[in-house]
């Protein structure tokens, strides 16, 4: 849910910002068509777009390629971007935000000949890490720069502080640059005109806190978003009366939000979130909000105010339209008149278990379009008129909440619905015994009922871990064109699975785990070109391997395990089969015949070794993208999937014949389980070879011969079993091996040495020099580094911290795109469209 606010407000402000960038070009008429271009202009222009490609990856947000209408012997005051001084014909103006330019941006580029700009657009493009040049303290007339999303690394130059005319700067979401704190004093000294200042994502950990109060007092925007800051929160903002959004969201900033706050009454826009150690002092909060009578947004994420009497919200401003208060500590009881302010769009207060409270039951109109209120103890009855009068609801996330009465009948009235989360609650079984007599047929209530296609925008339904049973409506293969995520898992769900899916839906994330589905794998599954996720675990499915799920271009995982699966599997019938998949998981199933070696020439994605870590996208934060699958020995959910974790797990089957050679060449592997088969031979040396492996499981086979010592080079290994096999000889040693007990390697009669009792009495196994082995400087994936730990969680209930993602994928070094998952419905349309538009080779607008 962090997400969907933050992308909200970002869409909002975004606006903002366009609208006043655009009235302040507008209101000049630079480019009458009565004045040419200097030509020195003109060629300096030239030159800077031939130091450039076109590249369509460069942009991310929009694109519009406006170097392209550049033709020498023109007006370049005509150009797209170009704004020149009607005067003289030099140019003032260069805007070339979202133009898909790709290179260096090098000192010597005639860009900085432009002596003239005033204002400099270069936003979202791909400068490859070019530094930001020092040259951009030689235009000195410059009152608008912006360098945000570019891929721009290095320091920021002191130079910046040069430019005393600034009256908005923005380097924010770029390559991690940094900001010493030498030239930030420098910068807040100098530039005394600033009103918009954005640094989000410039490392400046060494700038004390205290030192943004240097600063201009005529700022008005302030974003200083995952800056690394850390240290007391400024003692006082006093003196910036002309505030109006500020944002340190994603600093490490302690102490308490000081009183004087208050005083900043123009404020509009306050996020806060990921202050961990940041709070909120229980008598300040009412006399701080009261004077802020123009505020609209209020983020405070994960702020801590465990002593604030939630009454006190009461008193917020009634020009509040966001209000995100999750994983804030609060407890009592909630002021539900608080849904009567008359402008609330967005209310989110997940993760506050300790809250209680119920809704007016007033049926007065009313503008909300978020409402998440998961893992709090709120009384949420959806049958009631303050629901069903939701009329511009949006978004509904009520994951593992106090629902007290629900009729999915009535919420199929909500119609403008993109995400609908009514995870882990007791929906479907339980029928309060006064209503068991009215009900005529009351095993109806336990369904899913079908009117729930009749939310056609819903991008997102998630019903996991509920009790419905009854049969899958049929609808629900082809009810909305959008939808992306569905989640039904872990239910009593019976019958097939709908069988309808159409081509050209946009289905990404399938999860049925955990159900009584009957029946086979419905083929038009193919007509799910986007289909990255699915799981089918933990059901009743009767078929054979299903081949056609080769051809899906996108999938990255696949989980069917524990079903009633049969038959051989024979290898790949396409050229190409799973050319993404990452997770295989067929265990537990009856499927039997000659180990599927075929498939191990392909499987493009498993031999990758991912080090760059791309994170599997997900579409709303507290729920992405979560899967079942058995991690070093537990049956656990990811609720966030790194596109580095590799598992094959072909286990619990009756597989014949040897394990290949060529397993050897999925490097991405992490986990590999073979387990009780009946695999014959030996374990391939090539095993050794996988040095990302943590979980290696051939128990339960046939195999014989010795353990190749080159396993005692995998690393990361930390789980390890070769019971129940005819395996002899001695047992390697070496780091990792000194660490497994004797239960990996029992049931073997002919194995000797560490750890089992049995000594070999002949020669001891030669011990492997550690020193000249692969040490793995890279993420190990349970580590503490930077990179993401993914939230193992029993059965994707209770207190998740789905925002943990959210952190890390925002705190993610790379690659700078990635960082624009903004996960807004209008985001989502525009990578959707842009990504389709690839697949068709057209450019839709
Ligand atoms: C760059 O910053 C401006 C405001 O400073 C904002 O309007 C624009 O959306 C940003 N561009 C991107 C791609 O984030
Ligand atoms: C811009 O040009 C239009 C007509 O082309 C004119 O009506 C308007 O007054 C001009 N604005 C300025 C600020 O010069
Ligand atoms: C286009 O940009 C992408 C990264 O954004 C890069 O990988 C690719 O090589 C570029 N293509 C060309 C032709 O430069
Ligand atoms: C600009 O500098 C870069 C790197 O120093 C160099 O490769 C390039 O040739 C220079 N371009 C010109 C026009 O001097
Ligand atoms: C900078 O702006 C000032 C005041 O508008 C003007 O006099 C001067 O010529 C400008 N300098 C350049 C290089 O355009
Ligand atoms: C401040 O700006 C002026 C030009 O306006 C410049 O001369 C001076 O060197 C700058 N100071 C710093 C510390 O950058
Ligand atoms: C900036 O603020 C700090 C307090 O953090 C102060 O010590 C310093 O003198 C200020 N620098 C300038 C140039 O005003
Ligand atoms: C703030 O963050 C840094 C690392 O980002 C950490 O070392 C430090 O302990 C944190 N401070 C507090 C008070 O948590
Ligand atoms: C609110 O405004 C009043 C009147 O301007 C002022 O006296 C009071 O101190 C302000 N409250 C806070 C918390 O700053
Ligand atoms: C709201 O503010 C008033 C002062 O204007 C105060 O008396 C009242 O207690 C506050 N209400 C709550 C619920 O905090
Ligand atoms: C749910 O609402 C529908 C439509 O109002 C109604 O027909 C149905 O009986 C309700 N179901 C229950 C169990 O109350
Ligand atoms: C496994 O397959 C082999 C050979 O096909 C067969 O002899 C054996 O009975 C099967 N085992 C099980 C448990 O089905």
């Amino acid at each position: 849910m962090g997400f969907y606010l933050l992308s909200l407000s970002q869409f909002l402000s975004s606006i903002l910002f366009l609208f006043h960038f655009q009235t302040t070009i507008s209101s000049s008429n630079y480019s009458s068509p009565s004045h040419s271009c200097a030509h020195d202009q003109s060629l300096s222009l030239l030159q800077f777009k031939a130091s450039f490609s076109i590249n369509s990856s460069a942009s991310g947000y929009c694109q519009h390629p406006k170097t392209e209408s550049w033709k020498e012997g023109t007006d370049c005051c005509l150009w797209d971007g170009v704004t020149c001084e009607m005067k003289t014909g030099v140019v003032t103006g260069l805007n070339l935000a979202c133009s898909l330019l790709y290179g260096t941006l090098h000192s010597n580029s005639t860009l900085f000949s432009l002596r003239h700009l005033r204002e400099l657009d270069l936003s979202d493009n791909d400068f490859i890490s070019s530094h930001i040049s020092p040259q951009f303290g030689q235009l000195s007339n410059l009152t608008h720069l912006r360098l945000n999303f570019s891929r721009f690394a290095g320091q920021v130059p002191s130079e910046i502080s040069l430019l005393s005319k600034l009256v908005s700067l923005d380097l924010s979401e770029n390559d991690n640059p940094s900001l010493e704190p030498i030239s930030f004093d420098k910068l807040a000294q100098n530039l005394t005109q600033l009103r918009e200042l954005g640094l989000s994502m410039v490392h400046m950990s060494l700038v004390a806190p205290d030192s943004l109060m240097n600063l201009s007092s005529s700022l008005s925007t302030l974003i200083l978003t995952s800056c690394g800051l850390q240290g007391k929160f400024p003692s006082s903002f006093r003196k910036f009366k002309h505030l109006q959004h500020l944002n340190l969201k994603f600093n490490n900033l302690t102490g308490s939000i000081p009183y004087e706050f208050g005083q900043l009454n123009e404020l509009v826009s306050i996020d806060l979130c990921f202050n961990a150690y940041l709070r909120v002092e229980p008598n300040s909060f009412d006399k701080i909000v009261q004077n802020l009578t123009k505020l609209r947004e209020l983020r405070l994420g994960y702020v801590n105010m465990d002593l604030v009497i939630p009454n006190s919200l009461a008193n917020l401003s009634s020009s509040l339209s966001i209000l995100a208060l999750w994983g804030c500590g609060l407890q009592g009881k909630f002021p539900g008149d608080i849904f009567l302010l008359p402008n609330l769009q967005v209310l989110d207060l997940t993760y506050n278990d300790r809250l209680t409270g119920s809704f007016p039951s007033s049926n007065a109109s009313n503008g909300l379009r978020s409402l998440a209120l998961s893992s709090t103890r709120i009384s949420v009855d959806l049958e009631n008129d303050f629901f069903t009068n939701l009329k511009l609801l949006e978004v509904l996330v009520l994951k593992d909440s106090n629902i007290l009465r629900s009729n999915l009948t009535l919420i199929g009235h909500l119609t403008q619905l993109i995400r609908l989360d009514l995870a882990c609650n007791k929906l479907g079984g339980q029928i309060p015994s006064s209503l068991k007599a009215l009900a005529s047929n009351s095993k109806l209530t336990g369904e899913i009922p079908s009117s729930i296609c009749k939310l056609k925008f819903l991008l997102v339904l998630d019903l996991s871990n509920n009790s419905f049973g009854g049969f899958v409506p049929q609808c629900l293969g082809n009810f909305s064109n959008s939808l992306s995520h569905l989640n039904l898992g872990m239910n009593n769900l019976q019958g097939t699975i709908f069988s309808k899916f159409p081509k050209g839906n946009n289905l990404v994330y399938l999860n049925l785990n955990g159900n009584e589905l009957e029946g086979k794998i419905p083929s038009s599954i193919i007509n799910c070109a986007n289909l990255e996720i699915l799981d089918l675990g933990n059901n009743k499915i009767e078929d054979t391997f299903p081949y056609f799920l080769e051809t899906l271009p996108e999938l990255h995982v696949l989980v069917l395990r524990s079903n009633k699966l049969q038959g051989f599997v024979n290898g790949p019938t396409t050229n190409d089969p799973f050319p993404k998949l990452r997770i295989f998981d067929i265990s537990s199933n009856n499927l039997s015949g000659p180990f599927p070696t075929e498939y191990f020439y392909s499987l493009a994605a498993l031999m990758a070794y991912d080090q760059n870590t791309v994170y599997m996208e997900s579409i709303y934060a507290t729920s992405p993208y979560s899967i079942r699958v058995t991690w070093k020995g537990f049956e656990t959910e990811f609720e966030k999937i790194q596109s580095a974790l590799g598992i094959l797990d072909f286990s619990n089957n009756n597989f014949t014949g040897e394990i290949p050679k060529l397993i050897g060449k999925l490097n991405g592997l992490r986990q590999l389980n073979l387990s009780h088969n009946s695999l014959r031979g030996q374990i391939p040396l090539s095993l050794g070879k996988l040095f990302n492996l943590e979980s290696l499981d051939l128990s339960s086979n046939l195999l014989t011969g010795r353990i190749p010592q080159q396993l005692a080079f995998i690393t990361f290994l930390a789980v390890l079993n070769l019971s129940h096999n005819q395996l002899e000889g001695a047992i390697p040693s070496g780091k990792q091996f000194n660490t497994f007990n004797a239960s990996s390697f029992e049931g073997n009669l002919g194995l000797c040495g560490f750890p089992l009792p049995k000594d070999c009495n002949s020669s001891k196994a030669p011990t492997l020099q550690p020193s000249n082995f692969h040490d793995g400087d890279d993420l190990t994936f349970f580590g503490d580094g930077f990179g993401w730990k993914p939230v193992a969680i029993g059965y994707g209930c209770g207190f998740v911290f789905g925002v943990t993602g959210g952190y890390v994928v925002f705190r993610a070094r790379k690659p700078a795109w990635f960082l624009r998952l903004v996960e807004d419905k209008w985001n989502l349309k525009a990578r959707r469209t842009k990504k389709n538009a690839r697949r068709n080779g057209v450019r839709r607008n």
